[in-house]
């Protein structure tokens, strides 16, 4: 009677403690680094908006570079051609798939819990994997807009984490989300987000939300590394173009490195991964060796002040009727501070 009360205890501890292990990522460092599967690779490279005929020779040519880290997703509608690019490139190179870091994201329409494994499998059939390193949440957004009804991100959450028992993707992460619905998020699940993506450079600092995510070991991946470089955004109303910016130039110049170079650089010297993304050949190798440009301290206290900006290039906000990045740097569009912090 005793043994068989233990034993139960014992199935309970153990179907408690089941929910999966989020491996630790531990970031790497430099490009040429070994790699790990567990490790994201600090420089990475973006898809969004990669949509010219040499789609799959730019994902081809990222690789052959020295790229180990494609950030891609079910929205950019160019899965096939980043599936495609990601072949060639191990062909061209000799390695193997797991030497790649492959993420994907979760679109908002495939936000019910019944539909995110067939979001996840159409990802991974149009990239030509059996598996994703990272699959994020792309938006806390299932509105009606998307989905003809309200869906809790918390459920969503819920079947992403059971993709990941099912071995479909190594991690799991979420982009875009506030400082509320993060907290909220942590506390209503067992198994924390790997990694959180969202809008970050020079002109968008967001000093302490990446503070917060340390302390929470939460890595965080920046994207728009280069600022509203991109053609989607609008850099009419905001400050001078980053790459065009007088100080960036200036220490450019001195350290004889590009501009593109100097700001990736900064971004992965404070700890975030950077995803920029090119179709030019050249650019994408530049890009690339950001992290051999020697950057030194009053370099970087330099680029720090350009935070004073608060510049947020991508708010989908109003056309999706939904509040966005709510307590954070500029989440209104006029360019304040966070006020998340303040607030506490
Ligand atoms: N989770 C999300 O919601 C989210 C949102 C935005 C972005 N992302 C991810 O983050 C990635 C990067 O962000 P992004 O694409 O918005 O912007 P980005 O990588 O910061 O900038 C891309 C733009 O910069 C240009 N460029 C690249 N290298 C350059 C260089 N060395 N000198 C001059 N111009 C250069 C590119 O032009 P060419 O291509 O013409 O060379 C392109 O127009 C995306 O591709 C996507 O994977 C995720
Ligand atoms: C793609 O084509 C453009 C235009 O010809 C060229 O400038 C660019 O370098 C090409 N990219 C790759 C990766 O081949
Ligand atoms: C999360 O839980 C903490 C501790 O119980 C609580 O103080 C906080 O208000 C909660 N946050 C949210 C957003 O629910
Ligand atoms: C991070 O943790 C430190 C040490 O506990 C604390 O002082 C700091 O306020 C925390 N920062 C944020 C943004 O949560």
């Amino acid at each position: 009677m005793k043994t068989f009360s233990l034993l139960s205890l014992a199935a309970i501890v153990l179907a408690d403690a089941s929910p999966p292990e989020q491996i630790p990522i531990s970031p790497i460092e430099s490009p040429t680094e070994p790699l790990t599967l567990d490790a994201i690779p600090l420089l990475g490279f973006g898809t969004w908006n990669l949509k010219e005929k040499n789609t799959s020779e730019a994902v081809s040519w990222a690789i052959q570079t020295g790229y180990r880290h494609i950030d891609a997703a079910a929205i950019y509608g160019n899965e096939v051609e980043v599936g495609k690019g990601i072949r060639d490139g191990l062909l061209r190179t000799g390695l193997q798939r797991e030497h790649l870091w492959i993420t994907s994201k979760l679109w908002n329409d495939k936000h019910d819990p019944n539909l995110v494994e067939s979001g996840l499998d159409a990802s991974l059939h149009k990239l030509g994997l059996t598996y994703l390193d990272l699959y994020h949440m792309h938006w806390p957004v299932a509105d009606t807009l998307f989905s003809g009804k309200k869906i809790s991100y918390r459920d969503t959450w819920g079947a992403m984490i059971l993709q990941q028992q099912k071995g479909k993707t190594r991690h799991i992460g979420v982009a875009n989300f506030s400082p509320a619905q993060l907290q909220d998020l942590l506390n209503h699940t067992s198994v924390p987000p790997a990694v959180h993506q969202f809008e970050l450079h020079p002109y968008l600092q967001q000093n302490e939300w990446i503070e917060w995510h340390k302390n929470h070991s939460i890595h965080v991946t920046a994207y728009s590394p280069l600022a509203g470089t991109n053609p989607t955004y609008d850099e009419s109303d905001g400050p001078t173009p980053l790459l065009k910016e007088k100080h960036i130039h200036k220490i450019a110049k001195k350290r004889g490195c590009t501009p593109a170079q100097v700001v990736l650089q900064w971004g992965i010297l404070r700890g975030t991964s950077v995803i920029p993304k090119s179709i030019h050949k050249d650019y994408i190798s530049s890009n690339f060796h950001a992290t051999e440009c020697e950057l030194k301290k009053k370099d970087l206290e330099k680029v720090d002040k350009l935070g004073k900006e608060h510049h947020r290039y991508n708010n989908p906000s109003k056309s999706w009727k939904v509040d966005l990045y709510q307590g954070l740097e500029d989440d209104d569009g006029k360019h304040g501070k966070a006020k998340f912090w303040d607030e506490k």
